[in-house]
């Protein structure tokens, strides 16, 4: 996860991060050690973010450098779906990566 952001995430990007567990909380020391903005987007542990929280954010901030969220939350074991509503299609507009942990 560490090498991840540290090779993308540069001082001044913005990152948007998804947290609904432990490794949710890495993300956004990881974000922050690498001298970027974190925009968190939360819920309750042992859910799944809700996407329309994720669309809103990626809506309100368009410069964010990356999106970030665990696929398989393991400090919870919420594992997201992600066929029946992809937040892909918002992507290509809208940040440059998707960093999607597993
Ligand atoms: C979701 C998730 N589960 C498990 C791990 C592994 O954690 P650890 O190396 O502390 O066992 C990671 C590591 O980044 C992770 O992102």
């Amino acid at each position: 996860m560490e090498t991840c952001f540290v090779n993308l995430i540069e001082p001044g990007d913005t990152v948007i991060v998804c947290q609904n567990g432990v490794f949710g909380s890495h993300m956004k020391e990881n974000t922050e050690r690498a001298g970027a903005s974190v925009v968190m987007v939360e819920d309750e542990w042992g859910t799944a973010v809700d996407l329309n929280k994720v669309e809103e954010a990626l809506k309100a901030n368009p410069g964010a450098k990356a999106l970030a969220f665990v696929h398989a939350e393991t400090s919870t074991g919420v594992l997201y779906c992600l066929t029946p509503r992809p937040c892909a299609p918002l992507l290509p507009n809208t940040v440059p990566y998707l960093l999607l942990m597993r």
